[in-house]
């Protein structure tokens, strides 16, 4: 594409297919399969899952409108959107933090994707064991804190990242979403089939569907949150970069939700193959960051043909991960070129060698470096859990107050209607949260959190 519609430099995403299977593609990925169901299982559940639903509405929705509002209607990278909005204002320093904290997610998330590019070859060569609950465990630990493996793939993991990067951004992405994310979404509804003819499935849908008010606590509201940003990749500037690529036909309001309602069935999915599995063959739902690769191949051994089914899964988890990853990378690949003037080039490279650098780290915090521990966590936990829990809400409070305060109403409502050619229902809607409940529902799960209030 790209030879067609252009911008300025930029190209712009051809089809209204392109910007869906984009911002899903983004959106969709280890967030949505890995990490929701470890944060939904150590979180209470059905809990968390109604916090969950309730952020990714009231805060998610309005914040992507805002992020797509900035992108699309600078044309920019997150730094350089903040500084045309606001040149006098110091805004941009929120760009800044989005873009180092989009290279942190990349590297613990590259860790993540790692161990998945392990049990796909497994499952390719037949090697992969597919057992019970403590069997699983046993081999996924035994690897998880070697140091030779898990980093080779974390590196391997960044290098296919890298060469699907260097051939600029809407081509790749664009062509494989499509057949992609579609693939991947049949595959779940057939594992969900399977975990429901589970003997305790009513236990575990009980588990996630159930909300037992009493188990809210500010723990789990700030999780809830902060998955509700990881999985819709917001916060740091990433619905920015994209939106920068749309077309001025591009409905915002309306990618904008069918993102969310799409992330969140995905998520949805995941649980109900999870939680079933979870009870029905005895494992413990506050496994955290191992769960799901302790649970799956439980899953797929109950499946005839086990090991066809894992290695199908994992290989369209691995694209799943790629089209999540280059949308993180695109942040500070896209900066470097606009403001910093680097050719496409040498920005993937730096962008690459610093996730490399991280991922290593995180990577060998499971095994050799796993008593370097800083507040209390290791690194990878540091990432994971900085990231998601306090810079990404931090981002999305910034760009909610700056897109509902300080940038012009006419221009806000312009990016929403198309400049008016079509109305925007969502519009008053999008306008008060980002207000007035996105910015004080933010801060006061912070506030929660560290006991304040
Ligand atoms: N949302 C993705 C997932 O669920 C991860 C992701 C992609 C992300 N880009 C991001 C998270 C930007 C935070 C910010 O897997």
């Amino acid at each position: 594409m790209g030879n067609k519609k252009t911008v300025g430099q930029r190209a712009l995403f051809a089809t209204k297919i392109g910007v869906i299977a984009t911002t899903v593609g983004s959106a969709v990925g280890l967030g949505n399969i890995w990490r929701f169901p470890y944060e939904a299982g150590s979180n209470g559940g059905g809990a968390f899952m109604a916090c969950y639903f309730m952020f990714i509405f009231i805060i998610g929705v309005p914040v992507i409108c805002a992020e797509f509002i900035m992108g699309r209607g600078t044309r920019s990278n997150i730094f350089g959107a903040y500084r045309k909005l606001s040149p006098k204002g110091k805004w941009y320093v929120a760009g800044f933090m989005g873009i180092l904290a989009s290279v942190l997610i990349l590297s613990f998330y590259s860790v993540v994707a790692g161990w998945i590019l392990e049990y796909l070859i497994q499952s390719l060569t037949g090697s992969i064991k597919l057992a019970d609950a403590s069997a699983n465990h046993v081999a996924f630990d035994e690897f998880s804190t070697s140091s030779f493996r898990p980093v080779i793939w974390t590196l391997s993991f960044l290098a296919l990242n890298f060469l699907i990067l260097i051939n600029g951004v809407a081509k790749g992405i664009e062509r494989m979403s499509n057949i992609l994310m579609p693939m991947l979404f049949v595959l779940l509804v057939i594992f969900c089939i399977n975990s429901l003819t589970l003997d305790k499935a009513s236990e575990g849908l009980t588990f996630l569907f159930h909300p037992d008010f009493s188990k809210i606590s500010p723990q789990v509201l700030l999780s809830a949150m902060g998955q509700a940003f990881f999985s819709l990749s917001l916060g740091l500037g990433c619905m920015t970069t994209y939106a920068s690529y749309f077309g001025e036909g591009t409905k915002l309001g309306r990618t904008a939700m069918t993102t969310a309602i799409l992330d969140t069935l995905v998520a949805i999915l995941a649980g109900i193959i999870i939680f079933p599995a979870v009870f029905s063959f005895g494992f413990s739902p506050q496994a955290g960051p191992t769960l799901v690769f302790e649970v799956l191949p439980a899953v797929f051994n109950n499946l005839p043909g086990g090991v066809v089914w894992s290695s199908l899964f994992f290989l369209l988890l691995t694209l799943a991960s790629l089209t999540s990853t280059i949308s993180m990378s695109e942040i500070s690949i896209a900066f470097m070129v606009e403001e910093w003037k680097l050719s496409r080039k040498v920005a993937t490279i730096v962008n690459t060698l610093v996730a490399m650098f991280f991922g290593t780290l995180c990577a060998l915090s499971f095994g050799v470096l796993s008593d370097v521990k800083i507040f209390g966590l290791t690194i990878f936990n540091l990432f994971d859990y900085a990231s998601s829990n306090v810079l990404l809400p931090i981002g999305g409070m910034i760009a909610s107050i700056f897109v509902g305060w300080v940038v012009d109403k006419r221009f806000v409502k312009s990016q929403m209607t198309g400049n008016g050619a079509y109305k925007s229902v969502l519009l008053p809607f999008v306008v008060f949260c980002l207000r007035y409940t996105a910015p004080a529902g933010i801060a006061l799960v912070f506030l929660n959190s560290i006991g304040l209030i």
